[in-house]
């Protein structure tokens, strides 16, 4: 099995657009741009442009998902990269996929992107992406506490991070993860 990561093509955008749309909530709405914003995503896709950099998360050949990191010049300090990561389908997710595709992408952040520290945050119930970083050796630095409209709430979100020396010398545990297990379906499966 080879997961790879790659531009986007033109004849996916569909598959992004839908994706997209299933992902709208509050504070991330659809806006009459949003479909233009896809497209242009798609279009620089595979490049670190203004501070965004998305790629295709390919499965042997098949388009199963979407991972970038962020470093909006205002926003964050410069190195500093924040990643996101989505598996499209269910059936896909619980397969190692996502770990591979975390490890890929801060690779080449650190390697090409000119990386100090690449961080992650997200809901303090997302046990799936919580290990996939844990696994891989990010550290955990806090709560966020009621940082994230949900539902007439706010959700707490967990901050995890690595720096380049953290990368750079990798715990035994993070080690094995990031030579990378084979991929394959005995892994745990559910909704993230
Ligand atoms: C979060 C996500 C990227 C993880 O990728 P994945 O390919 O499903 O995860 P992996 O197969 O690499 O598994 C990583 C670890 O999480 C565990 N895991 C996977 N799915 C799980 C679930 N539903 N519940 C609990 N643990 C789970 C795996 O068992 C593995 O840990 P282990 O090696 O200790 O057993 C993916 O599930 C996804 O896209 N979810 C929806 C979008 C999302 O939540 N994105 C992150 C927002 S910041």
């Amino acid at each position: 099995m080879k997961i790879t990561l790659r531009p986007f093509r033109p004849d996916e955008f569909d598959v992004v657009w839908e994706a997209r749309k299933l992902r709208a909530s509050p504070t991330s709405p659809i806006t009459p741009g949003a479909k233009r914003a896809i497209q242009r995503q798609i279009e620089r896709s595979g490049r670190l442009s203004d501070g965004f950099l998305k790629l295709a998360i390919d499965v042997d050949g098949r388009l199963v998902g979407e991972i970038d990191a962020r470093c909006p010049p205002n926003a964050l300090p410069p190195g500093v990269f924040e990643v996101g990561i989505e598996l499209y389908a269910d059936e896909d997710r619980g397969r190692g996929y996502g770990t591979e595709a975390v490890r890929q992408l801060v690779d080449r952040l650190f390697a090409r992107e000119g990386a100090e520290r690449v961080q992650a945050s997200t809901a303090a119930g997302n046990t799936a992406m919580r290990r996939v970083l844990e696994k891989l050796g990010f550290v955990y630095e806090g709560t966020l506490r009621g940082f994230m409209p949900s539902g007439g709430g706010r959700d707490d979100y967990v901050l995890y991070a690595v720096t380049r020396a953290d990368w750079a010398t990798p715990t035994p545990a993070s080690a094995a993860s990031r030579r990378g297990a084979p991929a394959g379906p005995s892994r745990r499966r559910g909704p993230a």
